[in-house]
């Protein structure tokens, strides 16, 4: 236990609840490349974090479920496992309240318990925060009331409550979350749900990232949502005019020529995006494999350049952090990272550059936004796990 943030929530659990509870270690997460590629059942290439939400559990002898946070402001809801909960607008207390919404009508026995949690995972900027609080919250009731809720089985729980709070996410973070391990990212089929494990170190070279400080919520900011439904209106077109199938994932850069006049033209370029943003998830594996720190930079700059003039998910901010990493020596590669529209940018850079890099990077982003960006390490931890007291 090295961490402040999971040896205050514990002393917080201790001194008002007087037990020693069950503790639950749920990270975040960044994605190497693969953006709006897993509600098209393709391919994503992320990663867990150090960054986590840290929760603490005891069972109770009443039917309520009690909740506090460390999150950002102190707070403390109670849920009656009955029903009769009132709407929660927005935050935290929604997802839980989704969570036993669905926990229940899927026929698993809850109990009353207590739950405590805090982290240190920054807010709406790209990390993944409401994966980690999902996760962590049902691996926990789980592991509490021994439901046996397998992996699978939670991160497609976690997604249905991001469905019913209003962001139609696919299952990138909900894995990513749950089946991340240290040191590596996770190589995830959307289609099959098969993965496998990537190292992704490039001797010399640091992952970086740069938070721009402009905070997106995808579940309400509905751009998100409507980026899946022009991905939707294509597989239709071609499902009726060419071939029966079910998912960009199976449409070709032929299919798509077919039917270029027939569609909207912003639905035929983000289609064509999904489609290459495939590609590149693929060609960074080889990278990787190869240890070919400019391909993987040069990657890098693609997927960002096609999410700002393609899919158009990008911010001025986060375009011009790219753009002033992209004329710095020892800057390999940058792109905006997540669902968009705020957050962070993932970087690649020389680690004999990286001061003064990251230094030119802050200075020039302030005068031109006066925003002051943030900088994290990139620090690759394990998926949710209980936390040995
Ligand atoms: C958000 C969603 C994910 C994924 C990414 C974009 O993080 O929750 O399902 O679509 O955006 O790649």
């Amino acid at each position: 236990m090295d961490n402040m943030v999971i040896g205050a929530v514990k002393t917080y659990f201790i001194t008002h609840y007087n037990n020693s509870p069950l503790l639950i270690k749920a990270p975040g997460r960044v994605n190497l490349i693969g953006e709006h590629t897993d509600y098209n059942m393709g391919f994503v290439l992320p990663a867990s974090i150090e960054k986590s939400i840290y929760f603490a559990f005891q069972k109770n002898d009443h039917k309520n479920i009690n909740v506090e946070t460390f999150l950002s402001d102190p707070e403390k809801i109670t849920f009656y496992i009955q029903g009769g909960n009132e709407p929660f607008k927005a935050g935290w207390g929604s997802y839980f309240k989704a969570i036993i919404q669905i926990l229940l009508k899927k026929g698993y026995e809850l109990h009353g318990f207590d739950c405590v949690f805090g982290g240190d995972i920054p807010i709406g900027a790209g990390l993944s925060s409401s994966a980690a609080l999902c996760c962590g919250f049902i691996h926990g009731v789980s592991q509490l009331l021994d439901l046996s809720i397998s992996k699978k089985e939670n991160a497609l729980i976690a997604q249905e409550a991001e469905h019913l709070i209003g962001l139609n996410c696919g299952l990138m973070d909900q894995y990513a979350v749950l089946f991340g391990k240290q040191s590596h990212a996770l190589f995830l089929d959307c289609r099959d749900l098969t993965h496998k494990y990537v190292p992704i170190n490039l001797k010399g070279y640091s992952w970086v990232l740069i938070d721009s400080k402009i905070q997106h919520n995808l579940a309400v900011d509905s751009e998100y949502n409507k980026r899946r439904t022009s991905c939707e209106k294509v597989v239709s077109i071609v499902n009726d005019r060419i071939e029966p199938l079910s998912s960009l994932r199976d449409v070709t850069q032929e299919h798509l020529e077919k039917i270029k006049f027939e569609v909207n033209p912003n639905d035929y370029k983000r289609a064509k995006y999904v489609l290459e943003e495939n590609e590149r998830v693929l060609k960074m594996m080889d990278a990787l494999e190869m240890g070919d720190a400019d391909l993987v930079g040069r990657i890098l700059l693609q997927g960002h350049w096609a999410m700002s003039k393609d899919y158009e998910i990008t911010t001025p901010e986060l375009d011009y952090l790219v753009k002033t990493g992209e004329h710095l020596e020892g800057v390999k590669g940058s792109r905006m990272m997540g669902g968009g529209f705020g957050g962070c940018t993932i970087n690649l850079i020389k680690t004999d550059n990286l001061e003064s890099c990251l230094d030119t990077i802050k200075n020039k982003y302030e005068e031109e936004t006066t925003i002051e960006c943030e900088i994290y390490q990139l620090e690759i931890g394990d998926g949710v796990h209980v936390i040995k007291n």
